[in-house]
């Protein structure tokens, strides 16, 4: 048992934010008080680090079986189908980001005395949200079944806490930079896959025209608001839906532009696809002022430090 007496579970622990919290976890609370919880991708070495579990996060029982068996009182429920792939599969994303989010809340409910932490998404907006500094209480009317699923969940969470009041806390992520694990089928994909053919290639073929602008953040900052928004005081949580957190906007041209500060003679052409009509749905920009007020909630990098850190890891990454 950890000091601050934590048993996590972290659902979703080989996805692209998952791979990174866990270890996060784990360096804070004690590599044993941490289970790592896969599906379908296999375990790295590295997550093999503490107690791991295979989970299909759509069955409630088998939830239910390792909250009890490891007395887990913390959820990092992190497993969910991408706006892209989703799109493809509208009702296997409807399926498994429904029925996990209801099944880790049901079985949290249950349990008694557990704290959950849920990721909602940029993709809750859609049409009639404003697009340039997205406030916090803007219209939910998302144009993905993704979307769908985390203004829903959104919901959910909320109706979990007053009517339970079940300690279930949750932040709007918007595109997530990173260079452990590539995102799985997502819309703002392009702002990670740009850096590993940036130095495999020096070419890159981005899906998404050059003047598209999405929110982004860098995934020690993904993992800081997570942690930061789980150890915050219950009297500091005024909103159970999803706060909306970001750390910086640019366009796809900007993040290439920087990228080619390093990487001499890296080239990029704009082959939009698909992608193009969720990324045009999405904010630009999202104003952030009530995490920051209420939790404290403040990024550490910016484009500059962004590229340069993720440079530095894929080289050696890539290398090895
Ligand atoms: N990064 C996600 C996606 O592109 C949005 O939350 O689907």
């Amino acid at each position: 048992m950890s000091e601050s007496g934590k048993r996590i579970l972290v659902i979703g622990a080989t996805g692209q934010i998952g791979s990174e919290i866990t270890l996060e976890l784990r360096r804070r609370y004690g590599k044993d008080n941490v289970v790592a919880s896969w599906h379908k991708k296999g375990l790295s070495e590295q997550l093999e680090s503490g107690p791991v579990e295979h989970l299909d996060a759509t069955d409630c029982q088998s939830i239910k079986k390792i909250l009890s068996e490891y007395s887990i009182d913390t959820v990092y429920h992190l497993a969910a189908i991408l706006s892209a792939v989703g799109e493809k599969n509208p009702q296997l994303a409807w399926n498994v980001n429904m029925s996990s989010l209801y099944n880790v809340l049901e079985a949290s409910r249950e349990k008694g005395g557990m704290k959950v932490f849920w990721p909602s998404s940029i993709a809750v907006f859609g049409r009639g949200a404003p697009r340039f500094n997205t406030p916090q209480d803007a219209v939910l009317i998302p144009s993905t079944i993704y979307g769908v699923t985390k203004a829903s969940g959104e919901l959910l969470c909320n109706y979990y806490a007053t009517r339970f009041n079940l300690d279930v806390r949750s932040v709007r992520y918007p595109g997530i930079i990173s260079s452990e694990t590539m995102p799985g089928g997502g819309t703002t994909d392009y702002a990670v896959e740009i850096f590993y053919e940036a130095i495999k290639n020096k070419r890159y073929s981005c899906f998404v025209r050059k003047d598209t602008v999405l929110p982004m953040m860098y995934m020690p900052d993904c993992t800081k608001a997570a942690v930061q928004i789980m150890e915050a005081d219950p009297s500091d949580i005024h909103c159970r839906m999803a706060y909306n957190v970001t750390a910086m906007s640019f366009s796809a041209e900007e993040l290439a532009a920087e990228i080619k500060k390093h990487i001499k003679g890296f080239e990029v052409d704009y082959e939009p696809d698909f992608r193009q009509m969720i990324a045009d749905s999405w904010p630009m920009s999202l104003d952030d002022d009530l995490a920051r007020e209420h939790w404290g909630w403040k990024p550490d990098f910016n484009l500059t430090t962004i590229v340069v850190d993720m440079i530095a890891k894929l080289k050696r990454k890539l290398r090895a």
